[in-house]
């Protein structure tokens, strides 16, 4: 071909490849950019469900989750443990916006999961729920969800056992684990605090707090980072072993895990003043924002101790999580500007760098999370309980700023 051909050519091809790339965005999102998205997310919803109703198991498909490889929607049932995250999504987009349209999304979305407050096959049931009805009841005040909550937590403290002080969280690899306690689970002390405070069963609250005592003992290292998973013996309650599941190592600093335990401590001070767990939080934090592998904009790889960092990927999750866990320490500690500022710093980059270009990822906000990497599965990928952080984090600041 003559080269006076040639170059036109691949100038073209370069406008094409740009075009089909997600590009980055320069400037910080507005909340009309996000309500753009979450609208052509819907869409890509109900496009799903009409087209595919049922996953592989039979299961109506519920709730958007990623993106599969090809780049389509991943719509999965209301089992899920993320299954809460997207009604979340939508009441947060309510209480940030006022407008009833995404109050109507939410109340529709919440309404599918009411069968989970009997799901206690792990111990999701505190994410499913409480970021879903917990949200509906809150911003609604409607008493209908009340009875849904409180069976929710009843369903999650079967859970728990006595010797160990904990509660269990997954069912499967039984040939190994005897009562595997992931890090992750702090969350879900949440919806206990709260059905105590509802009910006034003090039980409820005392074997949240002592989950956090007994994780604060066995999950944490000397630097303050934790563990992913301390398995128990359920006769006598000891350590028997310390693994990861999700993690680079079972001696590594698996990112979204040490993002659940800063925001899972904070949250548990709220609810007890029990000053360890401020302390507690106030040292995660440290471990994470003084780490010589976080990048400059505190969007952390996937995990600390990742080998190829910085050739690994980010994880948006874990520090979207981080973010909103950062907002609420700071008016807890004496650190608070500090925490402030680096959660602004962190909520500038994903509202930047790592926020979908307008119509992409099926509609999801933020771009760049990682599901589990050893599993080889959702890498790179938007996730929907990045998006619900995100969000949290966001009304936490304007509140915060609003002071
Ligand atoms: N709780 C599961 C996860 O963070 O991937």
């Amino acid at each position: 071909m003559k080269q006076h051909l040639i170059f036109p050519l691949l100038a073209v091809l370069l406008v094409i490849v740009s075009c089909s790339t997600p590009a980055s965005q320069t400037e910080v999102i507005t909340l009309d950019d996000i309500a753009a998205q979450l609208l052509l997310l819907d869409d890509n919803i109900l496009k799903v469900q009409a087209e595919n109703p049922t996953t592989g198991d039979g299961l109506p498909r519920v709730i958007p989750r990623t993106i599969n490889k090809d780049g389509s929607l991943s719509v999965l049932p209301a089992g899920d443990w993320t299954s809460g995250f997207y009604p979340g999504v939508l009441w947060y987009m309510y209480e940030l916006t006022g407008e009833a349209e995404w109050k109507d999304k939410a109340v529709k979305y919440t309404a599918t999961l009411e069968e989970q407050q009997y799901n206690g096959s792990n111990h999701d049931v505190g994410f499913r729920m409480f970021c879903s009805y917990g949200n509906a009841l809150r911003l609604t005040g409607d008493e209908a969800y009340i009875s849904v909550l409180e069976q929710s937590a009843k369903t999650l403290i079967v859970r728990y056992y006595e010797n160990v002080g904990c509660i269990r969280s997954w069912n499967f690899n039984e040939e190994v684990w005897q009562c595997p306690v992931i890090i992750d689970n702090m969350m879900n002390l949440e919806l206990l605090f709260w059905a105590s405070e509802q009910t006034g069963d003090p039980d409820y609250y005392d074997i949240a707090f002592r989950h956090a005592l007994t994780t604060m003992d066995n999950h944490f290292r000397p630097d303050n980072s934790s563990v992913h998973v301390v398995d128990y013996d359920t006769i006598t309650g000891a350590v028997r072993m310390k693994n990861t599941h999700q993690g680079y190592a079972d001696e590594s600093a698996w990112s979204r895990g040490q993002a659940w335990g800063l925001y899972g401590y904070t949250m548990t001070y709220r609810f007890t003043d029990h000053l360890d767990f401020l302390k507690q939080a106030e040292k995660i934090a440290g471990f994470l924002l003084e780490n010589p592998n976080m990048p400059d904009d505190l969007v952390p790889y996937w995990d600390y101790d990742a080998p190829g960092i910085p050739d690994e990927p980010r994880d948006v999750s874990a520090a979207a999580i981080m973010a909103s866990a950062l907002y609420e320490l700071c008016s807890y500690s004496e650190n608070g500007a500090y925490y402030k500022e680096k959660a602004d710093k962190i909520l500038e980059s994903l509202g930047s760098t790592y926020a979908s270009a307008p119509g992409e990822n099926c509609g999801f906000i933020l771009g760049h999370s990682v599901g589990s990497k050893p599993a080889d599965s959702e890498l790179d990928v938007p996730l929907n309980y990045a998006d619900y952080y995100y969000l949290e984090a966001l009304l936490r600041q304007k509140n915060l700023e609003s002071q």
